[in-house]
């Protein structure tokens, strides 16, 4: 039974979420999936170039009305992945006002485990419209406090005051940390640590980034799964 550690505006955390058998099915699953770095093909401006190198696990899909056009295994897929999309959608349900309702707010939720070496980080970022939230699971084995890799989050913008901003310059974010985003946020954030058997859902409007993972974290990886709720077409 999962317990809820910190609720905010369209911010949850619960812990404990899946039973010691499905945690450790799904741990097996994560580490017997194939990784290819984020940058493989090209450049994936999501993340900055001083952001590492992070690597990224195969994709599902929960699409029960298949209203999605994808190309990848779909709930159910046999694997332990159904397992944290019933614990996802459990979550959502219980929480509506975080992620929204499914069936209503969304329709499908797209996901894939993700390893973040010591080095690695995701800068700033609010993830697209197409979505109306985010979460994620964290599922290594353990994690101390001092070695980074916290998920923060931030107010929503103040459309008032980014109106009120200069002009962007010429700068894209990926390439320059000159850039107004500084400006972007109330830099008071919530700062989750990614322990074990914890799950975060973000809603929509959330500024959020991953810290670094620290040098202390050593030859430890953040593992988890991240993935969005798909808004309704
Ligand atoms: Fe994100």
């Amino acid at each position: 039974m999962s317990t809820v550690s910190l609720r905010q505006e369209r911010l949850l955390v619960a812990d404990g979420l899946l039973g010691a058998s499905s945690l450790a099915a799904l741990r097996d699953h994560v580490a017997l999936s194939d990784y290819r770095g984020v940058h493989g093909q090209k450049w994936d401006r999501v993340w900055r170039l001083w952001d590492g190198n992070p690597q990224r696990g195969p994709s599902v899909y929960y699409d029960p009305d298949r209203r999605f056009d994808h190309k990848v295994p779909a709930y159910p897929t046999g694997t332990a992945m159904d397992l944290l999309i019933d614990a996802v959608r459990t979550q959502s349900a219980l929480h509506p006002d975080i992620t929204g309702v499914e069936g209503v707010d969304w329709a499908g939720i797209y996901l894939c485990p993700w390893l973040y070496p010591v080095g690695s980080a995701l800068s700033l970022h609010q993830d697209a419209a197409k979505y109306t939230g985010s979460f994620t699971f964290f599922l290594h084995l353990r994690w101390r406090l001092h070695w980074g890799g916290e998920l923060f989050v931030y107010p929503p913008a103040d459309p008032a005051r980014l109106g009120s901003l200069p002009g962007l310059g010429h700068d894209h974010p990926w390439m320059s940390d000159d850039g107004p985003e500084d400006d972007m946020i109330a830099d008071v954030a919530v700062a989750i640590s990614p322990s074990p058997n914890r799950l975060v859902l973000l809603g929509e409007d959330r500024p959020h980034r991953v810290a670094r993972v620290d040098q202390n974290a050593g030859a430890h990886v953040r593992a988890s799964i991240a993935g969005f709720f798909l808004r309704a077409p």
